[in-house]
């Protein structure tokens, strides 16, 4: 067996060891002057606000959905194609998930599908950009205008993607970021908030005991002051030795996002005539930050799953991932959604399906070849002779 390419790789620099010994030897290692640097520049980026810099992404979630308010009572849509976080820290604040379908195409959620589960218990809708190509912000916004909802993105997985020329982050009340080892940059563990100014305020106050922090006084050091603790908050922040690692990130994310849209295409290009698989979909004004390349198995095409097709494309010297089992498999959710495999078929079909490729900024020409020939290989290899009449497979967009 050939020792498969590595999935993913960190890209760390000199920069990155420069700036985190800076901050080592400047003995201030807690939320400081970098984060506030780290935090003006996602704000930026991502056309918002206001900032605030978590511990993680899930931090990051979590305190979007404490700032709003909701809790026990409320409910907040969102999707089952999501990694665990998502969904966990709704549950977490006491407010019941409600899950809606994808569409087909992107995997992302289907504004008309939030829209159908709407109750008057509905507080928020959170879509996610799956695996970085951005959700249909427009309608979403427009949906949860009209039902007076809170929008908030997860976009762990879409730092620097844009819609019609919008980046993701500029539209929703509140947006998520994730800087975890894997992501289109990384503080090791981190994330970001952005969004409205009154809701990051209090996500900012949130991530620390519940203080009043003052727009003017958010980095005093003044060890005199006394802080009060207007609310019961938790401790999220980040800290310098974190930023340091995230500002040079930040100075290479261009380069990075560049490299991944390369990759990509690169696979476009290579799988073209691979008809065992469907590329994926990029739709009209998406800029994808490509933190997933994924691939569709063709079940009627191909005479074993998905799950063997990932098995075998690492056999084979390549590499390959699932990503996501849908939420409500999982032990701990199967009983809160029972029936949600009958009433997400877009979600159950597709999830079975959907594999991801390594790409990354590391990923070498000779790597990414790699991949490709183990694909082609697979796919051809387990090839199934075409049947006559071919029957639809749901959500196969191909037929
Ligand atoms: C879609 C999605 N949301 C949230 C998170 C949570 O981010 P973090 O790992 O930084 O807590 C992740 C994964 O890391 C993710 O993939």
């Amino acid at each position: 067996m050939t020792e498969p390419v590595p999935f993913f790789q960190p890209a760390i620099g000199e920069e990155e060891i420069a700036e985190v010994s800076d901050t080592l030897r400047s003995g201030w290692l807690t939320t400081g002057p970098k984060t506030a640097r780290l935090e003006s520049s996602i704000r930026d980026l991502a056309g918002a606000q206001d900032a605030v810099a978590t511990s993680s992404g899930t931090a990051a979630l979590h305190l979007a959905l404490l700032a709003i308010g909701a809790g026990p009572g409320d409910e907040v849509i969102t999707t089952a194609l999501t990694c665990a976080a998502t969904v966990n820290v709704i549950a977490a604040t006491g407010a019941t998930p409600v899950l809606a379908d994808v569409c087909p195409d992107t995997l992302n959620l289907d504004a008309r599908k939030a829209e159908a589960a709407v109750t008057g218990r509905t507080v928020a809708v959170l879509p996610v950009h799956y695996a970085g190509h951005p959700c249909a912000m427009g309608e979403l916004a427009q949906m949860a205008h009209r039902h007076g909802l809170v929008l908030i993105e997860d976009a762990a997985h879409a730092l620097g993607a844009a819609l019609d020329g919008r980046p993701v982050g500029s539209t929703a009340d509140l947006t998520a970021f994730s800087f975890y080892a894997t992501k289109l940059m990384t503080t090791g563990e981190g994330g970001m908030l952005v969004g409205r100014t009154d809701l990051v305020e209090r996500a900012r106050s949130l991530a620390s005991h519940g203080e009043q922090w003052e727009a003017d006084d958010r980095r005093s050091l003044d060890a005199e002051a006394w802080r009060d603790v207007v609310q019961p908050g938790l401790k999220y922040r980040m800290s310098d030795v974190q930023a340091s690692l995230g500002l040079p990130q930040f100075a290479k994310l261009d380069g990075f996002l560049r490299r991944r849209r390369e990759i990509a295409e690169a696979y476009v290009e290579a799988l073209a005539e691979t008809e065992q698989v469907e590329l994926p979909t990029v739709r009209p004004g998406a800029r994808p930050s490509w933190h997933l390349f994924t691939l569709r198995t063709r079940p009627r095409l191909l005479s074993i799953g998905r799950d063997e097709f990932v098995r075998q494309v690492r056999l084979a010297g390549g590499n390959a991932a699932r990503q996501f089992r849908p939420i409500y498999r999982e032990p701990y959710y199967r009983d809160r959604f029972p029936g949600a495999h009958t009433a997400l078929p877009v979600t159950e079909n597709e999830a079975a399906r959907v594999l991801s490729l390594p790409v990354h900024p590391r990923l070498t020409e000779r790597a990414q070849a790699r991949v490709v020939d183990a694909v082609v290989h697979v796919a051809r290899r387990f090839g199934a002779e075409v049947p006559r009449q071919p029957q639809r497979v749901e959500g196969d967009l191909s037929t």
